[in-house]
């Protein structure tokens, strides 16, 4: 693992957008997070856009996860928020047919599970994740099994309860359950781009970089994986031991990226 410590959510946003421009070509593929973390770092890629710097026409996007049985039109189902931060020449490019996201209104959540682990394979080239606080990435909730492909899962209480702020902060409104990427699919990414922001997240952060592999904090799993970034503010990194440590490894390693902007 690679930790960047930034001292802002900002600073975080403009060091993840550094990392994925220059490798975005004509048929990357491109996993995207949704929930309020990337929301900067997809600012910086419509801004980077709108210079001629970086574009997605020619290149397909892939959703982490979606909400089942959500109404097609509602505006937090994922499809939708997506193609509000990304699709169209004013956004980054993106075309609306090569936006990929799991079928949440399938009649069958769990053939549109398998349906999506079909077309995703053999996996994205980057794949951008946020971090729920309980360590899930995607909807993969504590205590799944590390090995999933893309599957049915059912919301923890306390997801329900920090997506409400989505929902007119009615839980009751919260959907119970999700299609998202298994944690082997997320595996299969070729780069894993994971960012944390705020206190709220310190100990999933801490325990997904230096806790014990654990289905308990699920994004524990990307210590298996060969190239995964963790990029965190000041405050999700605040329960981390080996700050100084990163902070050296990150100059040496990768002098042209600076943690702050
Ligand atoms: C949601 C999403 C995750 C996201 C997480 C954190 O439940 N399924 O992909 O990473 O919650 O959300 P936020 O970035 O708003 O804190």
């Amino acid at each position: 693992m690679h930790i960047a410590i930034t001292p802002t959510p900002e600073d975080a946003s403009k060091l993840a957008a550094k990392i994925i421009i220059p490798q975005v070509k004509s048929g990357f593929r491109l996993g995207v997070a949704t929930g309020s973390t990337p929301e900067g770092l997809y600012a910086e890629l419509r801004a980077a856009h709108a210079q001629g710097q970086f574009s997605l026409e020619e290149c397909t996007a892939w959703a982490l996860d979606e909400y089942v049985g959500i109404a097609p039109d509602h505006p937090e189902r994922y499809r939708n928020v997506l193609r509000r931060e990304l699709v169209g020449s004013e956004k980054t490019g993106l075309k609306d047919e090569n936006l990929h996201t799991p079928d949440g209104t399938a009649a069958d959540p769990h053939q549109a599970a398998r349906d999506y682990e079909a077309e995703i394979a053999p996996g994205v080239d980057l794949q951008i994740l946020g971090i729920g606080a309980d360590g899930h990435i995607g909807f993969n909730e504590p205590t799944g099994s590390l090995a999933n492909p893309t599957n049915v899962v059912t919301l923890t209480a306390q997801t329900i309860a920090d997506n409400a702020r989505f929902f007119d902060n009615d839980e009751a409104n919260v959907p119970k359950q999700a299609v998202t990427q298994g944690l082997s699919t997320i595996m299969k990414s070729g780069q894993a781009v994971l960012l944390a922001f705020g206190s709220q997240k310190a100990d999933a952060v801490a325990a997904t970089v230096e806790g014990a592999v654990s289905a308990f904090w699920p994004a524990s799993i990307l210590q298996y994986h060969l190239n995964a970034i963790i990029i965190a503010d000041e405050a999700a990194a605040s329960k981390l031991q080996l700050t100084d440590y990163y902070r050296q490894t990150w100059q040496a390693e990768y002098p042209d990226l600076p943690l702050s902007y």
